[in-house]
């Protein structure tokens, strides 16, 4: 059939829409990138979240949708992992407590109690040798590392007030996941219990557990201070998290788009740990003002004595992380981490 010259022009306009971004209809779709993870928005994880999709989908001109599911909209804590590796979505944020699923335990190190002596020395740490060595076990796993978000130092709470070790004694506390947490409470005589995130609330409220640790921004956010009444500011741990990408749909994307993100990503990654202390700072003035709480903020004394209780964790620890990143780690922070 010969085709009219009408019929040819717009046969061609096509051909060369075709040629210029590929099927037809397929041209304008954008590359989505499901970005899961399990705590509310307003914490400094929810708003990292946030200030990544504002600036990636900027920076790519639109060519890439990141699509943020906070609060475990999508994927409980075990799931999103396993949702990750199977390419369900391609980029989470876990706590580092939650990677020993992933095979790389080593991340647990970061979980040593009294390891960071303030925030400085965390994000130095991470941002060091520690940091890239941690980064690089997760290679082989299918899984890159982009980058740590911090959050800040746990808080401990139960419905009694938790000052000393022995405070601890039989109570049921919640861990998200790391040997590590496991090892410090039970040297406190707690029984840990590893749950989701998501399901911890309504545990703490009909005592399926005791207590638990996290930071201020999770503890407001989550109303864990209206199911537990004392709660210890101890900073006895850290809570960080790796922002974590399905390796073979990063190595996938074109090089210039690739490069965008990566700039977002460390743009999204100053706000963050910029964002994380003062958040927690506010959230605990809130919990207070709620009155809801009794807080309590340990004295020098108090605290040694649950740096003393929790330190042959660091001795344990050996035979799960392994020597390598103690070392590195010590030298990190002046920590005595063996
Ligand atoms: C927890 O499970 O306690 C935390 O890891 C939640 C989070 O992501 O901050």
């Amino acid at each position: 059939m010969r085709l009219t010259r009408r019929q040819f022009g717009s046969a061609a306009a096509a051909a060369m829409l075709t040629a210029a971004y590929g099927r037809p209809g397929r041209a304008q779709q954008p590359i989505v990138i499901k970005f899961s993870h399990v705590v509310a928005d307003d914490t400094p994880k929810g708003k990292g979240s946030r200030k990544f999709k504002e600036l990636a989908e900027k920076y790519t001109g639109g060519k890439v949708r990141i699509e943020v599911y906070p609060n475990s909209q999508l994927y409980k804590d075990k799931e999103e992992i396993e949702a990750l590796q199977l390419g369900a979505v391609q980029m989470l944020a876990p706590a580092t407590a939650k990677f020993a699923p992933l095979g790389a335990k080593e991340f647990e190190a970061l979980d040593l109690p009294f390891l960071f002596k303030d925030d400085a020395s965390y994000v130095q740490t991470t941002k060091g040798e520690v940091g890239k060595w941690l980064m690089q076990k997760l290679d082989s796993k299918g899984i890159t590392g982009l980058a740590f978000w911090d959050n800040g130092f746990h808080m401990a709470s139960a419905n009694k007030p938790l000052i000393t070790p022995a405070d601890f004694q039989g109570l049921k506390i919640r861990i998200s996941g790391s040997k590590v947490a496991d090892q410090y409470f039970r040297r406190l005589g707690a029984i840990p219990q590893i749950m989701a995130f998501s399901e911890l609330y309504q545990a703490l409220q009909t005592g399926v557990v005791d207590g638990c640790e996290n930071t201020p921004s999770n503890y407001l956010t989550q109303k864990f201070h209206e199911v537990q009444k004392h709660i210890t500011v101890a900073n006895h741990a850290h809570l960080q998290y790796a922002v974590i990408v399905n390796a073979k749909f990063w190595s996938g994307q074109p090089a210039d788009i690739r490069q965008q993100l990566e700039k977002a990503m460390h743009e999204a990654t100053d706000y963050t740990n910029s964002i994380a202390q003062q958040e927690n700072v506010d959230a605990l003035e809130a919990i207070r003002k709620s009155g809801r709480s009794e807080i309590h903020v340990l004295n020098d004394a108090q605290r040694k004595a649950w740096a003393e209780a929790m330190a042959p964790v660091h001795k344990w620890a050996e035979g799960r992380v392994g020597k390598e990143v103690l070392v590195l780690l010590n030298k990190a922070t002046g920590s005595a981490t063996q």
